[in-house]
């Protein structure tokens, strides 16, 4: 079965759209890429799709070296018309640590700045990595996380190491294995798993042989094959797992999440200036 992530989608629709009307300045998101690859490309259409649905202004800055990279983070930062930076991954030829530290950990609405991360370690994050986030909402919403198995294949910052921590945190307790290219007999881990999470961007690695029959499958997977957007889980695993689609999945709830997250932001800079 495909799960429908439709209430969770509404929850969150909900809670932005009343958290916007209490606000007297319109938030603004900017996209910071170079070289965008396929998925970027795609997940910035989706961006750019929902923050018009929720009055967000919204822009996107193409850098055209690694260094412009460095000082457009540093101008937009610094920018008080800007509440939210989301860089995009994989950055090809940039060393992404530089390039994260240069945006202000206030407006790193994705939660991939160094400071977020280590906060997110202690459990005391201001902004969840979104994509982490948007599995640990849906999984929420279907099912009690605490002692369940759950395997991520993956161990990216962007993803899997943050979905790690997340999952492991007290309140959820879920027993975590992560997979990489290294790993040996994944399909013994998956198979023995409640929860499998694929976050390795590899089409159909995920088939229905490799997972128990009514676990829980998050496919976070996005792969361009022939012009078509799929994710890292064949079609047939449905048939025996409840997995999450692709597109219009994890993505969907990611996107919300992100400026969900931009409103977050603009909130505690009012409380701030507020003081
Ligand atoms: N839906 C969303 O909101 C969303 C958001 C972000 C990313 N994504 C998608 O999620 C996927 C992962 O993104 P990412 O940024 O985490 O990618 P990434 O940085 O390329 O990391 C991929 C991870 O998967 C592992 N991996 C690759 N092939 C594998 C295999 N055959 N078996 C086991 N592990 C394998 C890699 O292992 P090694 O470490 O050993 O190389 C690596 O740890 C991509 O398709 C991306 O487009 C989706």
């Amino acid at each position: 079965m495909y799960i429908d992530i439709k209430p969770t989608a509404e929850k969150i629709t909900n809670n932005i759209t009343s958290r916007i009307s209490n606000l007297d300045i319109q938030p603004k998101l900017v996209a910071v890429t170079y070289k965008p690859d396929d998925s970027t490309i795609s997940y910035l259409k989706s961006q750019q799709k929902t923050s018009r649905k929720f009055n967000i202004k919204y822009e996107i800055f193409e850098a055209i070296s690694p260094q412009n990279i460095f000082k457009l983070l540093n101008e937009l930062s610094k920018d008080n018309t800007v509440h939210g930076i989301f860089l995009t991954h994989p950055l090809p030829d940039v060393n992404e640590i530089e390039a994260l530290i240069q945006i202000n950990p206030d407006k790193d609405v994705e939660g991939r700045h160094p400071y977020n991360l280590g906060m997110l370690a202690y459990g005391n994050e201001k902004f969840p990595p979104c994509t982490a986030e948007a599995i640990i909402k849906i999984l929420e919403d279907i099912t009690n996380i605490t002692g369940k198995n759950a395997v991520i294949i993956g161990r990216s910052t962007a993803v899997g190491k943050p979905l790690a921590l997340m999952l492991l945190r007290k309140d959820r307790s879920a027993t975590v294995t992560i997979c990489h290219t290294k790993t040996q007999n994944l399909e013994n881990i998956t198979k023995n798993s409640d929860i499998v999470i694929a976050a390795a961007g590899k089409a159909n690695l995920i088939t229905k042989n490799m997972v128990k029959k009514n676990s829980i499958v998050i496919d976070v997977g996005i792969n361009v094959v022939n012009n078509k957007i799929v994710g890292d889980v064949s079609k047939d695993t449905s048939e025996i797992a409840d997995v999450t689609p692709v597109p219009g999945g994890v993505g969907k709830i990611t996107t919300l999440l992100l400026m969900e997250h931009v409103v977050k932001s603009v909130e505690l800079m009012l409380k701030n200036s507020n003081k």
